[in-house]
């Protein structure tokens, strides 16, 4: 039987969040078997060495071919179990144990990897749902997207005292399959649900992952030859053999280039040229809020007055809105009326331009900018987004893959490169499930493209989150990484938010009169020279994806300009035919 390849949606799902709901894989009839078994034996593990008859279900499980087909893609091929399954009831949830995971720092054995299409995530956390767990249930919880993080997880956030609105709790049937990124941020949560919980536990490893030993007779040996007693403990420790439970975790050799000293709590000892500084004016939560997720809500940043005035201009050029056109792209759950918007508000008559030209540098603001992307970002124009009810959702668009330098994210030791920061300052409240700005959270750092049930809404997998925000916080969102946009105003106060976008100093995105050689060079200097030549003396454009720009093409050993258009978007100076003839004469340029 041949049953393919993961959906594109599987791949994006598990590459962005770090987990896979698989429903009903089990038949109701096998949920029973595992559930008398269990019942009957009064035990938690164990199982796979359980009498016979017993022990059946579960060795099934080990293998189930559905299991088998997703690990080998997930894991890649030769994955192996490496702890023995555990099965995770009311009596056994420990619900005081602090969250573990996250990948920073990297644990190479445990952690995500994925390049040029190959994956191997060389840790999975199996979980099998014998009952239905609902919302609110508690239970296994995990941190959507945090098998990726770059940042230390925050204590708050490890001890659940302050979780950021980022804790999942899956709801699963009996029956269901998670499959969960070992290394993502997780754990268990009280027990909140009126039934029992019952949860089979199976955790797998790549196949030459060292994680843990197992449960043999042998693993309790000393594989040391004998000539080992001849050398120092620190010289044993450099040449230990893993698999054994005096290995694991392996022995930790703490030096500092004159001495070696053996480290007995075995913690893992990995210098680095950088450390946390707490002096750097960034907030940890703040940087590990947007590096997980790719967006960043900075709270009540308008007081009273300021949004007051700011509203009460919106109120006095109401005439200058424009309905522009619906932007939905076929969704069914965005469908609606065109979008309207109202430009040029750093324009606007003194002294109703005053709160919007606050914004501009404003201090909390542009630090966050910095941090974010690194100075020199400009800002464009302020436009007031103003849905109102009926008023179509913005299908969602942008991604982390396929990459685009201009507008993409990159993190690198300690700190964020958004080349595209967009911000939205709130006018008014927005309320939960009523419109407005969504996005899938993680999704800067997707190796996968969005599928069209996601960019939708129609299909989104859970994955899309709509923020709800107050009048006066500031969203701040990787724009071209992150897949964002909006979903269909419902509400019947209309939406009042200010989008600022700011590109960094290292990339164009609307090109210019300078693109154009004759106002870039001399006129002495590309006098004469051919379209094609005059092709590579443009300066920055716009980098639009692809085909927006006037390009060498080599046919048959010739080469051409192509003024071929693509899909993406232009900047108005664009050529569309040669641009031999424009060249001046003089040493003036022209545009
Ligand atoms: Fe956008």
């Amino acid at each position: 039987m041949d049953w393919g390849t993961m959906s594109k949606e599987e791949n994006y799902c598990f590459d962005v969040a770090g987990y896979l709901h698989v429903p009903g894989v089990l038949t109701g009839e096998e949920v029973d078997v595992l559930c008398q078994r269990l019942d009957r034996s009064g035990q938690t593990q164990g199982m796979l060495s359980w009498p016979k008859v017993e022990r059946e279900p579960f060795r099934n499980l080990l293998i189930h071919p559905r299991l088998v087909w997703y690990l080998n893609q997930i894991i890649g091929y030769g994955f192996r179990l490496d702890q023995e399954p555990t099965w995770i009831s009311n009596a056994t949830n420990q619900v005081t144990t602090p969250l573990v995971g996250g990948d920073e720092p990297r644990d190479p054995a445990r952690t995500y990897y994925f390049q040029n299409g190959r994956r191997y995530c060389q840790s999975v956390r199996v979980i099998w749902a014998l009952a239905d767990i609902e919302k609110g249930d508690g239970g296994f919880v995990m941190v959507p997207c945090t098998h990726k993080s770059r940042v230390e997880t925050p204590v708050d956030i490890v001890t659940g005292e302050d979780d950021m609105g980022l804790i999942f709790q899956p709801s699963l049937k009996a029956g269901d399959l998670l499959l969960v990124a070992g290394n993502a941020l997780q754990g268990m949560r009280p027990w909140q649900g009126k039934e029992q919980q019952s949860l089979l536990n199976y955790s797998y490893a790549g196949r030459a992952a060292i994680q843990s030993t197992g449960n043999g007779d042998w693993t309790q040996d000393d594989p040391s030859p004998e000539w080992h007693q001849q050398i120092s403990a620190d010289q044993r420790a450099s040449l230990y053999q893993p698999g054994y439970s005096n290995s694991t975790p392996a022995p930790t050799i703490v030096t500092d280039g004159k001495t070696t000293k053996l480290d007995e709590s075995r913690g893992v000892f990995h210098p680095s040229i950088y450390k946390l500084d707490p002096d750097s004016g960034i907030d940890q939560k703040e940087f590990y809020f947007w590096e997980l997720n790719g967006y960043l809500v900075l709270r009540g940043v308008m007081d009273q007055e300021w949004l007051e005035e700011a509203n009460h201009a919106i109120d006095r050029f109401q005439d200058r809105v424009v309905v522009g056109e619906e932007l939905a792209r076929g969704s069914k759950s965005l469908a609606g009326t065109g979008r309207p918007t109202m430009g040029g508000l750093l324009k606007l008559p003194y002294p109703y331009c005053e709160p919007f030209r606050k914004m501009v540098a404003y201090p909390p603001t542009q630090h966050r900018l910095n941090w974010m992307g690194g100075s020199g970002a400009r800002m464009s124009d302020a436009t007031l987004f103003c849905a109102v009810q009926g008023t179509s959702g913005h299908s969602l668009h942008d991604a982390g893959e396929p990459m685009y330098p201009p507008m993409g994210y990159q993190y690198q030791n300690g700190r964020s490169y958004a080349q595209a920061v967009t911000t939205t300052w709130q006018l008014r409240d927005v309320p939960p499930d009523l419109g407005g700005f969504a996005c899938v959270p993680g999704s800067h750092k997707a190796k996968y493209p969005p599928p069209r049930g996601v960019t939708s809404c129609d299909d989104h997998m859970g994955l899309v989150k709509q923020l709800v925000m107050k009048a006066g916080d500031v969203l701040f969102f990787a724009d071209g990484a992150l897949t964002h946009g909006t979903t269909a105003w419902k509400n019947p106060v209309s939406r009042r938010a200010v989008l600022i976008k700011y590109s960094s100093r290292s990339f164009h995105r609307s090109g210019g009169e300078m693109v154009h050689p004759w106002n870039r060079w001399s006129a002495k200097l590309i006098e004469g020279m051919s379209d094609a030549q005059l092709a590579v003396m443009r300066g920055p454009d716009r980098d639009a994806r692809q085909h927006n720009v006037p390009r060498l093409e080599v046919t048959d050993g010739a080469v051409e300009v192509s003024y071929e258009r693509g899909s993406a978007l232009y900047s108005g100076e664009a050529p569309k035919e040669p641009v031999v003839d424009k060249v001046p004469r003089s040493d003036r340029g022209v545009s």
